[in-house]
């Protein structure tokens, strides 16, 4: 059933019937129930605005019926919000100490001739190939993708920033103490897909995972504990959260499917934020090359920035990041 109605939603030719998908927007009380946020807000809100969120009163949070435990944020981001961890996940993420599909692979390593995998991809103008080689790159604890093991001897520092964003969001959530250890950042592009699968290779199976969409839109798939249950389908949209906890951990999930976003709330900077109050910063960047060297990191500064921010917009124009962050011990 699972694998059924995963190459359903994959075919291209004909299109399966898109209307099928649960919208999960329309809040449907026959399939949904409003979570209320269990933390203590008067503590928690404060970090909202240096997380990149909205404040909560505009936060929509779902509990899917017919799979207790996983619970959906309907994009709490502000648009900046949104460019920010974008280009954390894109520009940084993908560089050292984490590990990516792109380490062993020489004549890409050579190509790039010691430089950063965005410093290169980011500048080429026309479509090139590059920008789409990077597949995943793993933080923290690193996931194996072999052997499905982590071990103490394969692991980096969890950035910090990162760190702070998914306990924020189970401490809100849940009001459940979170201990981030290991995130994986997955790459899609217009024709990839994530197999169904069940997430068991951390040792704490209760704690939460937490998982956030960026970029073009998820057809997401969740079925039961076999392949033999019929699974519901969803879209995850551009800053949607997804925190699987209790029994949902050990449904079978996957993406089947990528599809154009309807949505794109990284590009309604001036719209949504307060980014009048923001510090002017001056049009210095140089057009050709990268407007931060090897050694910076991207800020809040840098992605108000519309031509800092410009290689990140064409990038998303056809990629999907997915975010997920675990407690490993
Ligand atoms: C995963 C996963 C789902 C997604 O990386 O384990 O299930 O939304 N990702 O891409
Ligand atoms: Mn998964």
């Amino acid at each position: 059933m699972f694998k059924q109605k995963f190459k359903y939603f994959k075919r291209k030719n004909p299109n399966p019937d898109f209307d099928t998908i649960l919208d999960i927007r329309a809040g449907d009380p026959q399939f949904l129930t409003v979570h209320e946020l269990e933390g203590d807000l008067q503590n928690c809100h404060i970090q909202n605005n240096l997380l990149g969120l909205k404040e909560f009163a505009e936060w929509k949070v779902y509990e899917l019926k017919s799979c207790p435990g996983l619970i959906f944020i309907l994009n709490p981001f502000t648009s900046l919000g949104q460019r920010y961890w974008i280009a954390r996940s894109v520009a940084d993420y993908s560089r050292k100490p984490s590990l990516t599909n792109l380490d062993n692979q020489d004549a890409i390593q050579k190509n790039l001739d010691g430089k950063t995998w965005w410093e290169v991809a980011g500048r080429c103008n026309d479509n090139n190939s590059l920008s789409k080689k990077l597949r995943w790159a793993t933080m923290g604890y690193h996931h194996n993708w072999d052997s499905k093991v982590y071990s103490e001897e394969a692991k980096s520092p969890l950035p910090n920033d990162l760190s702070l964003l998914s306990k924020h969001i189970v401490k809100t959530v849940l009001n459940i103490d979170f201990h981030p250890e290991a995130s994986i950042v997955n790459y899609y592009f217009m024709d990839s897909f994530l197999s169904g699968h069940v997430d068991r290779s951390e040792r704490n199976l209760v704690a939460p995972l937490v998982s956030l969409s960026f970029g073009q839109t998820a057809v997401f798939l969740v079925g039961g504990r076999t392949l033999d249950e019929n699974p519901e389908a969803m879209l995850l949209e551009s800053g949607d959260i997804v925190i699987m906890v209790g029994n949902s951990r050990f449904r079978y999930h996957g993406v089947p499917r990528i599809i154009s976003a309807k949505r794109q709330p990284w590009k309604e900077l001036l719209y949504h934020d307060n980014y009048k109050k923001c510090p002017v910063i001056e049009d210095d960047y140089r057009v050709e090359g990268t407007p931060y060297d090897g050694a910076n990191r991207v800020t809040w500064d840098f992605v108000q920035h519309e031509k800092f921010w410009l290689p990140f917009d064409k990038y998303l124009n056809g990629a999907r990041i997915n975010l997920n962050v675990r407690q490993v011990i």
